[in-house]
C-alpha cells in the first residue's frame, strides 16, 4: 500500500485555479497515453513461460557460480541494481554474489572485478536493448575473453546469458553465432520502463528476490493512477512556480539507489526542448548536515518529496527504537522546510519488500509519463543520450 501526503506542506504554495486547470487536462493526457506504443510496461503481463524460464535459469547460475556478473547501464540496469540495494542485506555476502560492471569505462573498477572473480566460479548476464551500446560491447568482449580463458571456449559460452531486443544488433548476432542462452526485451518497452523484462527479473530472481511479488504489487500499483496524475500536477505547478528541482528525500540509506532510479525515469523522460524537472536526492540524517543549510536557507528553487518507507527491521536501544527517531526526525525537517518556504510532499510506502516497492515502481513510472505529457514532451525517448552515443561511437572503434 502507498500513503500520499500532498496537500499537508503543499497547501500554501499551490494556486487552486492552476490545480484545476491542469488537473482538468487528465483526459487529455490519459488519451495520449493509451495511444502510445511504447506503454508495454502497463499494457502488457509477464508471462507464466517466461517466468519459469527466468526461474530455471535463476537456479542453474546460483548452483554453477560464486558471482553474476549483470553488465548493463542506463535503464538496462538501474532497477535490478535499486532493489538488490534496498531489498538485499547491505553487508552479509549471498551464496552467488551479484555484481554489476558496464556502468563506466574504470579501468582501475574492471581490474579490481576481474581479480575478485579470478578464483570464482561465475557467469554473465549482457543486458543491452539495442544490443550496441558501446559500454556494454566493450565489456562483453572483456568479459568473454575472460571466461574462455578460465574455462574450456564451450563451458565458457554456457555461462554467457543475453538479453537483448529479438532482431537486430551486435548481441543478437553473438547469440546466433554463439547459441547463448537469451531473453528479449520488447520493442514496446524503452530501457527505463523495463523493469518488468527479463534485464531486471533475471537478475532479481539470482538475487532471490519474489519476482512474483514484485509483479503482484507492479500490476496492483495501476490503481494509483490518479494520484500518479495528482503528483504530475503539482510537479508541473513547482516548476511554473520556479522550482527547478526536485529533491527525493530519503531517511534510509538502502533507498538511495531508488532515488537514482527516479532520477533516471523523471530526468530521462521529461528532460527536453529546454524543458523538465532536474531531479536530485539526499540522504538522511546525513545530508542534514550539509545539503540540509541549502534546502532550508538557499534559493528557492526546490521542492522535495520525502519518501518514507517503514521498514521491517528496527534497533530497540534504552527503550528507543530506532524507527521512531528517524520519524520524528522526518516530520521535524519537513515542518523546518516548510516554515523556510519549502514545499514538500510525502509518499510513503508499506513496507521494504518486493510487493510494495513493485506497487510503487509502478506508481512512479504512471506518473513519469503523465508528467512528460503535461511539459508536452514525448516521455519514452531519449534523443540527447542519442546524440552523445553517436558522437563517442565516430571516435571509439572496437
Ligand atoms: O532508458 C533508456 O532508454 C536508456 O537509459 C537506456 O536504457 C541506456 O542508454 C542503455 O541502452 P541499451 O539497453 O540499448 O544498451
Amino acid at each position: 500500500m502507498l500513503k500520499f501526503e500532498f496537500s499537508k506542506y503543499m497547501d500554501k504554495f499551490i494556486n487552486k485555479d492552476d490545480y484545476s486547470k491542469l488537473m482538468n487536462k487528465k483526459i487529455e493526457v490519459l488519451e495520449k497515453f493509451n495511444q502510445e506504443k511504447m506503454t508495454g510496461w502497463y499494457k502488457q503481463e509477464v508471462s507464466g513461460n517466461l517466468l519459469m524460464k527466468i526461474k530455471e535459469e535463476s537456479i542453474k547460475i546460483r548452483n554453477n557460480s560464486d558471482v553474476l556478473l549483470v553488465v548493463g547501464i542506463g535503464g538496462s540496469y538501474m532497477g535490478s541494481y535499486a532493489l538488490q540495494q534496498l531489498l538485499c542485506p547491505s553487508l552479509k555476502k549471498d551464496k552467488t554474489e551479484v555484481i554489476y560492471i558496464g556502468t563506466n569505462l574504470s579501468g582501475t573498477y574492471l581490474n579490481e572485478v576481474l581479480d575478485y572473480i579470478s578464483d570464482k566460479d561465475f557467469s554473465v548476464n549482457i543486458i543491452s536493448k539495442s544490443g550496441s551500446t558501446l559500454e556494454i560491447k566493450l565489456t562483453y568482449e572483456l568479459i568473454k575473453d575472460f571466461l574462455e580463458r578460465k574455462y574450456s571456449k564451450e563451458e565458457a559460452h554456457k555461462r554467457i546469458i543475453v538479453t537483448t531486443n529479438e532482431t537486430s544488433g551486435y548481441l543478437k548476432e553473438e547469440i546466433d553465432k554463439y547459441g547463448y542462452t537469451s531473453f528479449d526485451m520488447p520493442d514496446e518497452i524503452g530501457g527505463r520502463y523495463s523493469i518488468i523484462t527479463p534485464a531486471h527479473l533475471l537478475p532479481m530472481a539470482v538475487m532471490n528476490l519474489d519476482i512474483d511479488s514484485f509483479l503482484e504489487g507492479y500490476y496492483e500499483g495501476k490503481k494509483y493512477l490518479n494520484e500518479a496524475y495528482c503528483y504530475a500536477v503539482i510537479r508541473n505547478l513547482m516548476y511554473k512556480y520556479g522550482k527547478l528541482l526536485e529533491n527525493y528525500s530519503v531517511y534510509e540509506p538502502k533507498m538511495y539507489y531508488y532515488t537514482e532510479f527516479l532520477k533516471q525515469l523523471f530526468g530521462e523522460s521529461e528532460g527536453k526542448d529546454g524543458k523538465g524537472i532536474f531531479p536530485i536526492s539526499t540522504v538522511n540524517t546525513r545530508d542534514l548536515h550539509s545539503l540540509g543549510q541549502f534546502l532550508q536557507e538557499g534559493s528557492k528553487i526546490v521542492f522535495e518529496t520525502v519518501l518514507k518507507i517503514n521498514m521491517k527491521d528496527d534497533l530497540v536501544f534504552n527503550n528507543n527504537s530506532f524507527n521512531r527517531l528517524n520519524d520524528i526526525v522526518l516530520s521535524s525537517v519537513m515542518d523546518a522546510h516548510y516554515d523556510g518556504d519549502v514545499p514538500n510532499l510525502i509518499i510513503e510506502i508499506e513496507k521494504n519488500d518486493e510487493k510494495s516497492i513493485g506497487e510503487a515502481t509502478m506508481f512512479f513510472m504512471l506518473s513519469a509519463s503523465f508528467s512528460a505529457y503535461l511539459f508536452d514532451v514525448n516521455p519514452f525517448n531519449q534523443p540527447g543520450v542519442e546524440k552523445y552515443k553517436n558522437i563517442m561511437n565516430q571516435r571509439i572503434d572496437i
